[in-house]
């Protein structure tokens, strides 16, 4: 490919971005400084939440060196590809793409930050995602690569960022917020997950992780709080199962969490638009 088909390609790859982009309402970026803080969980039941009250609901699983989407939402095989594009999974009305359904189960990514960009790009320009409501990308852990990719070209309107309520996850979550900040990510909220265990013996709340660092690290910047999910084992057990929570015990605490999550994310867009 020489020069004039490379810069001919990047337009029309841009021109697709825009497209997709222009064809989903609101767009909300989940990301955390430090991994295994519950990302890919938040982003799953979140999508549910939303589903659950009407909305149509994709979620881009932009973690290229982890993806642990579809194993969260049960989803195995390939995606189809029609007429050039590739058409999202869809499971229980979410629509899912992930570079898991796309290689070898088990098997390293091993690309530099451009490549992983790239994919990203990919799942823009040449997936089919119609019109949606929401679309939610999970991020892989930190500031790298994924999340700029993403700023720039998902534009998301709204950063979701996780915290367990430890301190050396709050000091990399409040990287996360002026990071979204500096990417002009216009919202930001802060979600604390893994907040408190309730004993299913005894009924008494283990703070394993410690106690209000998220609500602390909101105010501290001047961000909402948008709630806080407990330690719930049917969480994990379940999202291993491919069977998120929201949608398996309607009524537990994690549900009720996620549910006010997504009210409050709702609400603000209603005042959003309200205020145009
Ligand atoms: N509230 C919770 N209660 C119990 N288990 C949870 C909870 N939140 C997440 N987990 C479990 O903790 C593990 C890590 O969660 P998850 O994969 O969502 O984190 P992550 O931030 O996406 O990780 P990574 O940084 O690797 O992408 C998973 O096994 C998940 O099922
Ligand atoms: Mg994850």
């Amino acid at each position: 490919m020489d020069q004039l088909d490379k810069q001919k390609a990047f337009e029309e790859e841009t021109k697709r971005i825009s497209e997709t982009v222009s064809k989903i309402k609101h767009r909300i970026a989940v990301f955390s400084g430090k991994g295994g803080v519950g990302k890919t969980t938040v982003s799953v039941n979140l999508a549910y939440a939303f589903h659950m009250n009407g909305f149509s609901i994709g979620i881009l699983d932009a973690d290229i060196t982890g993806p642990n989407v579809p194993k969260m939402l049960g989803v195995d095989g390939k995606p189809i590809v029609l007429s050039n594009k590739f058409l999202p999974f869809e499971k229980f009305g979410v629509k899912m793409i992930s570079i898991a359904s796309l290689i070898q189960s088990g098997q390293p990514v091993i690309w530099r930050g451009p490549m992983r960009s790239k994919v990203i790009n990919q799942f823009l320009a040449d997936v089919d995602w119609g019109e949606l409501d929401y679309m939610i990308a999970d991020l892989p852990p930190g500031t790298g690569d994924e999340i700029l990719t993403i700023a720039q070209q998902m534009k998301p309107d709204y950063a979701v960022v996780v915290t367990t309520p430890q301190e050396v996850s709050v000091l990399d979550a409040e990287r996360a917020i002026n990071m979204a900040r500096k990417l002009d990510i216009p919202f930001v909220g802060v979600v604390e997950n893994m907040s408190g265990f309730i004993c299913p013996h005894c009924g008494a709340v283990l703070n394993i992780f410690g106690e209000g660092g998220g609500k602390k690290l909101a105010d501290d910047c001047g961000v909402p709080f948008l709630g806080s999910v407990p330690i719930d084992m049917d969480a994990r057990i379940l999202g291993d199962k491919g069977k998120p929570i929201v949608l398996e015990k309607p009524n537990c605490e994690v549900t009720n969490a996620f549910k006010s999550i997504s009210n409050l994310i709702q609400e603000h867009y209603q005042k959003e638009s309200q205020a145009k």
